[in-house]
């Protein structure tokens, strides 16, 4: 939810912030701005809309600084508009902010500051703050030192209660930026006599792989030459620094149409990566980043896996995969419900927060109530120093590599093999499996790149499919066991990038109500890759046909004579991780849909990539 950029160097800064900003589109996409200090004096630019009206903006050129900061918004207090976007100033233009997060006492904080002579341009929660740093800088009757400023700029952080990332510039200081953060992303990129700063790594990755990872309430004071760490009591500290391993091309488009196809056709990699050195046939799998053991495994009641959207669709297959191996009772719940549900948790739960971000404040904060009920947390991330991962008592990495695509899907697919891997090592730790029979699942988790690749060479059909259904109102998604999991995915997918209502259903549930809405012409997805389930599903699809739906099929069995109107073949593979490929024809169909409907793919209406608000 919002992106954030910063330069400091020798360079314009204008070109670097706005490439940034194009990066963290992802992030929010209804207003961008650009500060940027020049002869002592703070120029800014704003403009409603995507970062493409900021870069065609005519008064970008106004714009010659070589420290600027920047922003790309999704609207929390106040509408998208040019008022409401960042760079926010106070009343002297002294001070300038942007923000990521949500100051959630900014009303008193904006009585207190009206009370004190101050006004306000926007309905924003940010615009207290540049006030606030002002505030406490002409308070101050000192000389105007670069302590001042930082002491002005803790006073004013100290009275924030939410989160925020924030980056500070003064006309009075024109040669640093001032960041701080708490609960909301923020890296510093060192370069050689220029500095970066970002809300996350792929936006700067162009420039430099050197990045420091801002801690929660740490100051960084960024010179382009030099920066200088601090505590929350503004007691100077080093810092280490971390050499990131991505290949810059991994955030662009590299010759694809929209990022969302580009990940799409990037999962046999993605899941080649997470697989790594996990495991060889024959051997036991290892985690070298995590010190469970049997003993702790044989003492746990439960454990819970808890997450958001697609993360948490990935869960309930991780849930499958879990019970099955380890026969541990697995509960699978959203975050944000699991946070005000006094869920029962003790010494003996293990929770398990999947985030691909690592960033979601309702996992956060699902997880900071696990470990304060005496919880071991296990965080399944993508994104390396990410403030779940920072908080786990565990982590473990998907590497699927940067996903820009607001519509996640490699992260999806790697997620479910991670914790499938984690299920293998689980049961390998308790002996709660025939060893046979785990390496036969290792072996088919092998499988699956070369699987998943030949479920992509059938997008010409999947597309063929997606021309002849795209104008459709509902559509509905039917599966049995993971199948079931698969359908609430295939269901999100399509309802975030094409707009399409749809619902998934348990297929033996439907004659328990959602039948009712099925009439001529409706298109219902059938999904069907467990042997024993079947002939239950086809029964279940049978009905919906007899009320006329038009039935597409996504199956590695052989089914026996129907008269579906469309059926997919995918690869056979153990069931537990089926998902991995009977999701991918799901992601294509919603692709062409939204393309069919002439949608933004990558940046659906009203999301963002990354929730870091409630
Ligand atoms: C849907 C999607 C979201 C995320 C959810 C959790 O395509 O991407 O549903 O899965 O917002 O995000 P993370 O995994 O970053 O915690």
């Amino acid at each position: 939810m919002c992106g954030i950029v910063g330069y400091i160097g020798n360079q314009k800064a204008k070109e670097i912030l706005i490439n940034g900003l194009k990066s963290l589109e992802y992030r929010g996409y209804d207003s961008a701005g650009i500060a940027t200090i020049e002869n002592n004096k703070i120029d800014m630019v704003k403009e409603k809309g995507r970062v493409a009206n900021l870069e065609a903006s005519p008064e970008i050129g106004k714009l010659t600084g070589t420290i600027g900061i920047a922003h790309t918004r999704w609207a929390t207090h106040g509408k998208p508009s040019k008022e409401n976007s960042h760079p926010h100033m106070d009343n002297s233009n002294t001070f300038a902010v942007v923000h990521n997060g949500i100051i959630e006492n900014y009303a008193d904080l904006r009585k207190f500051l009206t009370d004190n002579g101050y006004s306000f341009i926007s309905q924003t929660d940010t615009e207290v703050v540049p006030n606030l740093v002002h505030y406490y800088f002409s308070n101050d009757k000192s000389e105007n030192t670069l302590n001042k400023f930082l002491t002005a700029v803790r006073k004013a952080v100290s009275d924030l209660k939410g989160s925020y990332a924030l980056e500070i510039i003064s006309s009075l200081f024109p040669d640093v930026i001032i960041v701080v953060r708490k609960d909301s992303p923020l890296v510093i990129g060192k370069g050689n006599g220029e500095n970066f700063i970002a809300s996350d790594i792929p936006a700067v990755l162009r420039y430099t792989k050197d990045f420091y990872l801002l801690d929660d309430n740490e100051f960084a004071v960024i010179y382009k030459d030099k920066i200088n760490f601090y505590d929350s009591s503004l007691e100077p500290h080093n810092k280490e620094i971390k050499n990131i391993e991505w290949d810059a091309s991994s955030a662009e488009k590299d010759g694809y149409e929209d990022y969302m196809l580009k990940e799409i056709n990037e999962q046999p990699t993605a899941i080649r990566e997470t697989i790594g050195s996990r495991f060889r046939l024959g051997e036991p799998c290892s985690f070298d980043d995590i010190d469970i053991t049997k003993s702790y495994l044989e003492s746990l009641n439960k454990i819970f896996i808890v997450a958001c959207g697609t993360a948490m669709h990935a869960g309930l297959v991780g849930k499958a995969i879990i019970e099955k191996l380890c026969r541990i009772p697995t509960e699978v719940d959203i975050a944000s419900e699991f946070r005000y549900r006094d869920p029962i948790i003790d010494e003996k739960t293990l929770c398990i927060f999947v985030s691909q971000s690592g960033e979601t404040a309702d996992t956060l904060a699902a997880l900071r109530l696990s470990k304060s009920k005496g919880a071991k947390t296990l965080a399944v991330s993508n994104v390396i120093g990410s403030t779940i991962t920072r908080e786990a008592d565990y982590t473990i990495y998907t590497h699927a590599g940067p996903e820009i695509a607001v519509a996640s899907t490699k992260a999806y697919t790697s997620q479910v093999c991670l914790l499938a891997i984690l299920g293998i090592y689980f049961a390998e730790l308790l002996g709660s499996y025939p060893k046979v029979k785990l390496e036969e699942l290792k072996s088919d988790i092998l499988d699956l790149p070369s699987k998943i690749e030949s479920v992509l060479d059938n997008t010409e059909k999947i597309k063929e499919f997606a021309d002849k259904v795209y104008t459709q109102k509902d559509m509905f998604f039917l599966g049995r066991g993971t199948d079931y999991d698969v359908a609430l995915e295939g269901s999100l997918k399509l309802k975030e990038i094409s707009y399409i209502h749809s619902e998934a259903y348990a297929a033996g549930e439907l004659k328990h109500g959602p039948i009712a809405l099925i009439e001529n012409g409706v298109t219902v997805i059938g999904i069907i890759t467990n042997e024993k389930l079947v002939e239950k599903t086809i029964s279940n699809l049978q009905e919906v046909i007899t009320r006329g739906a038009k039935t597409f099929i996504i199956t590695n069995q052989v089914l026996p004579n129907n008269n579906f109107s469309y059926c997919l073949n995918i690869p056979a593979t153990n069931e537990l991780i089926s998902p991995i490929l009977s999701v991918i024809p799901l992601q294509l169909l919603s692709y062409y849909i939204s393309k069919n409907k002439g949608l933004d793919v990558d940046k659906p209406r009203n999301l963002a990539k990354s929730v870091t608000v409630e």
